[in-house]
């Protein structure tokens, strides 16, 4: 999150930056930082890794204005040097920004006779601001500068910057959220408005491409190089409704961050005309090649996403491809070690049984890597390698958005490998990519029906319990459905292949026992379908996620899911999460943190 306070009573700049901070903290807290600026004193830039409060901000006491950030790592691993804000080589500018510059290693590559100090992808900014200044030869200022590089950089961010001997904040935003604020003495902005409503709570909005100059006398907004007038609005919530961005919990704020999340996940990474992925990992020479086997471990919600995993490596990358539960997983016999990749699947990157297994796949001389939403976590520190899968903070217990994150940075390493190894044509390798790249779009279409879960729920929640079916890739998705609504609903569900019902569950059929299932692509939808009817023989009512353009007539509810063939089971999952949801808010259950459950698991 970004925070920054402008004017007030000088001594007070930095103050008001720490506290907007801590009102941060819950979007990210790996790192924290703040510049100071004033007339005599100049730039003043302190940071660290650690939490908000680590954080000794300088006194300055002639600061009428600064900047401050706390990080959630997406390049470079939580350290002092990778905490924002960045500098340039004079020292003159500093920039604290949210989100990705996808083309930073190409900038960095033009920016050649400048001094880097950090792993950051932010860190190109304040250098071109540099850059960008020298350009104009003293004639320049911060807020042409910064307008000026933003034709350079590639991504969605948001991004705040200062510069010593100015007296204005300029901030600017493309695809990550920034909001103004206004009290009699002071001017704010921040990714959220929880950073300064204890100031005020009449806010503007910046709009995608705005840059905006902030003084301590008001803001100027800009949109194309013209001035422009974004309104106000006076904020009604709460701080504790605020963080959640208006909604009730946690959990159904981030199934709806998932559009974004995934823009994260994927952003700089396919390249769909090409047929290719750049995860930025290398394995050794030779190693692809003769790779024999991929070996996932994990846990819960993300052995799931390794299930669904697990038959696109084999179907993308040429590879056998198995699954274990991390803390039942061992070597085994009869596989070669240099020939077999191990790869642990950990939204946290410290679950105990998934380290467990990480450590005996070393142990035994596997190439291990991590796939993860958590930079300088553990498990990065024992693998060979690590892909992010860059969702973003995740509150509640239950995962939702790092679930689609795992599936969408595992699908890319799928397409890596099969790539690499000549396994996968680059015309195969297209569709999938086209899917990944689509992914956001139909999930956001899927989260515009929400009025069709929430009755579904309504009419059906209070059943006896709830069975989940699938094939093939709908078969974790149907195990992830049922796990998502007993954690958070109490209510006993169960996933089944789809196919197995009839060797067992089926006795357990009842009329109050709704069935839900994954009818889509990749989930061979007609033979679902077909043990769906043997059910509802035997009174069941059944719910379906089905292919738009598809229709299955007895279905009691049909829910469309967009065509984006292999991942639209993934897309389906996002309706089982707002099921899951539904039911349990009508019961009034403890959602964002359901009983007997923790975030992070770190006893094996
Ligand atoms: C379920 C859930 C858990 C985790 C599991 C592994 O909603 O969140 O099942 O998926 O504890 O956690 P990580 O991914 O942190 O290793």
């Amino acid at each position: 999150g970004d925070a920054a306070g402008d004017g007030g009573g000088f001594a007070r700049v930095g103050d008001i930056v720490h506290e907007g901070l801590r009102n941060l903290e819950y979007r990210g807290y790996d790192s924290a930082g703040v510049a100071l600026v004033g007339e005599a004193s100049g730039l003043t830039v302190a940071k660290r890794s650690g939490e908000v409060d680590n954080l000794t901000v300088p006194d300055v006491a002639d600061a009428a204005l600064g900047v401050g950030h706390t990080r959630w790592s997406t390049h470079g691993p939580p350290t002092d040097a990778n905490a924002h804000p960045h500098t340039d080589c004079t020292g003159d500018v500093a920039v604290v920004h949210n989100g990705i510059v996808e083309n930073h290693e190409a900038l960095k590559a033009e920016l050649a006779d400048h001094e880097f100090t950090s792993d950051t992808d932010t860190e190109v900014i304040p250098h071109l601001i540099e850059e960008e200044l020298a350009a104009q030869r003293g004639e320049g200022d911060l807020l042409n500068a910064v307008r000026a590089v933003e034709d350079r950089l590639e991504g969605s961010y948001a991004i705040c910057a200062v510069r010593e001997g100015e007296d204005e904040i300029v901030v600017a935003r493309r695809g990550s959220p920034l909001v103004l604020g206004r009290d009699d003495d002071a001017t704010f902005v921040a990714s959220d408005v929880t950073a300064f409503l204890e100031h005020t709570r009449d806010v503007t909005y910046l709009e995608d491409g705005d840059v905006a100059a902030l003084s301590a006398d008001g803001v100027e907004i800009y949109a194309d190089g013209e001035s422009v007038d974004r309104g106000t609005e006076t904020v009604t919530w709460e701080a504790d409704a605020a963080e959640k961005g208006g909604y009730e919990h946690y959990m159904r704020k981030e199934i709806h961050e998932q559009p974004e999340a995934l823009r994260q996940t994927i952003a700089g990474r396919l390249d769909v005309d090409g047929g290719g992925v750049d995860l930025d990992v290398s394995f050794p020479p030779g190693f692809l090649a003769d790779l024999e086997e991929i070996q996932i471990v994990a846990c819960g919600t993300s052995n799931y996403a390794g299930r669904y995993a697990a038959r696109l490596f084999e179907e993308l990358s040429g590879v056998r491809a198995t699954v274990e539960i991390a803390s039942e997983y061992e070597f085994g016999a009869g596989r070669s070690p240099d020939r077999t990749l191990v790869v642990a699947v950990t939204q946290s990157g410290e679950t105990a049984d998934t380290l467990g297994a990480v450590r005996r796949a070393n142990a035994a001389g596997a190439r291990t890597f991590a796939v993860t939403n958590t930079l300088g976590s553990t498990v990065t520190r024992e693998v060979d390698d690590t892909a992010f899968i860059r969702a973003g903070p995740e509150i509640g217990v239950a995962a939702t958005k790092t679930f689609a994150s795992q599936v969408a940075t595992l699908t890319m390493l799928a397409v890596a490998i099969g790539r690499e190894r000549g396994a996968l044509a680059a015309a195969d390798a297209r569709p999938v990519l086209e899917g990944l790249r689509d992914l956001p779009g139909a999930v956001q279409q899927v989260l515009d029906n929400e009025d069709a879960v929430r009755e579904a729920a309504t009419e059906y929640g209070d059943s006896g319990a709830f069975f989940f079916v699938g094939r093939q890739l709908g078969v974790p998705v149907a195990l992830e459905g049922a796990l998502k609504l007993k954690e958070i609903s109490y209510d006993h569900a169960e996933g089944f292949a789809a196919g197995e019902l009839k060797h067992g569950p089926l006795a357990l059929v009842t009329p109050d026992t709704p069935v839900l299932a994954v009818l889509t692509d990749g989930a061979r939808a007609d033979e679902t379908m077909n043990n769906v009817t043997e059910a509802q023989t035997r009174g069941a009512p059944a719910i379906g996620c089905v292919s738009a353009g598809e229709e299955y007539a007895t279905l009691d509810v049909s829910l469309p899911v967009p065509d984006v063939g292999l991942v639209e089971p993934l897309v389906a999952n996002v309706y089982l999460q707002l099921f899951a949801y539904h039911v349990a808010n009508d019961k009034g259950r403890s959602i964002d943190k359901p009983r007997n459950l923790a975030k992070s698991v770190t006893v094996e």
